[in-house]
């Protein structure tokens, strides 16, 4: 049998312009996994793969499976890659990540799934395949994705990333909380990105305006995490939020949770992700953790996590 993990994710800065063109930053959440075995089959059917996830209720036949189903495009997608199998093979996934939430619940089912069927036939995928391997599927669930989800989740480490460039580790020269508030509405990304695709539709340079200051905002927190003060970032994500809230994708419940962690003593909050539901981040320093996941589930957010972004 073969195990293999990936994180959560979260975008520190730069959602939606990213797709523009962009930076953004985003830092792996190792309190979050998903988790992919690979198990010889014997009794299956020679050749194919049977797929179980208990939490959407997937239990099929690789072979039963449209194209465009996301894990069997996955599946297909990374067996392509390695040398053929005559066993079958049962693959199990198990993930703690919510769907639709803005976690990189997708892209880690993918890293997962194809790092553990490489791993079981002896080989190691390197990051940048599966992060390829990857964004393949992220397409699937939106047309236009950045890339930034399959690159943050392979790597497992902060990342600079402008799309269509190769991405940039960032070195944490202090290591600076957070604090994760789920709105507990799902959201789904294509949503978000068609309405702020439409918006740029009827206001083009007004967009491109805004996604101009959002650059701006993610270059100044690049210099805050590589040389600090990482108090910085909370200022930083204030105006984040803003330029967030001006392209329409917060929400009323969104703007409840950031209100209430800020009340509560954090540096600064914004939405993290496609928006319009899904989660929050704060940035706060560790006397405030406690306080601000107290206020923040008092404003109804259904869970929380409160995470530390290390080099
Ligand atoms: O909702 P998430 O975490 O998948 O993030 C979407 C981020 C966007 O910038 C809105 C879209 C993208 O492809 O980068």
């Amino acid at each position: 049998m073969t195990r293999a993990q990936s994180p959560g994710k979260v975008i520190l800065f730069g959602e939606h312009a990213v797709v523009y063109g962009r930076p953004a930053i985003a830092v792996p959440v190792r309190e979050l996994h998903t988790t992919v075995e690979v198990t010889d089959f014997p009794d299956g059917r020679l050749g194919d793969v049977y797929l179980e996830s208990p939490a959407v209720g997937l239990q099929a036949w690789l072979t039963e499976l449209p194209e465009d189903d996301a894990v069997a495009r996955i599946t297909r997608s990374a067996l392509q890659r390695l040398p053929r199998r005559e066993p079958a093979l049962r693959i199990r996934i198990e993930s703690d990540i919510p769907i639709a939430s803005g976690l990189g619940s997708g892209a880690a089912v993918s890293v997962a799934l194809a790092r553990a069927l490489s791993q079981h036939v002896g080989l190691v995928f390197p990051a940048r395949v599966l992060s390829e391997l990857a964004f393949e599927v992220e397409k699937l669930h939106h047309g236009t994705p950045s890339g930034i989800d399959n690159t943050v989740i392979s790597h497992e480490k902060p990342v600079y990333f402008v799309r269509g460039k190769p991405p940039e580790t960032l070195v944490v020269r202090e290591p600076f909380d957070l604090v994760i508030g789920d709105t507990g509405i799902p959201a789904p990304t294509a949503e978000a990105v068609g309405s702020v695709r439409k918006r740029w539709i009827e206001d083009r340079r007004g967009m491109e305006r805004s996604f101009d200051s959002v650059g701006d905002v993610v270059r100044r927190a690049r210099a805050a995490i590589e040389a600090g003060p990482a108090s910085l970032l909370g200022s930083l994500m204030n105006e984040n939020q803003i330029l967030l809230q001006a392209m329409g994708v917060s929400s009323d419940e969104l703007d409840r949770l950031i209100s209430a962690a800020r009340l509560a003593g954090a540096l600064g909050a914004k939405l993290s992700g496609g928006g319009m539901g899904g989660n929050m981040i704060a940035c706060v320093t560790a006397d405030r953790i406690q306080p601000v996941v107290e206020a923040l589930r008092g404003a109804g957010a259904t869970r929380t996590i409160a995470t530390l972004v290390e080099p």
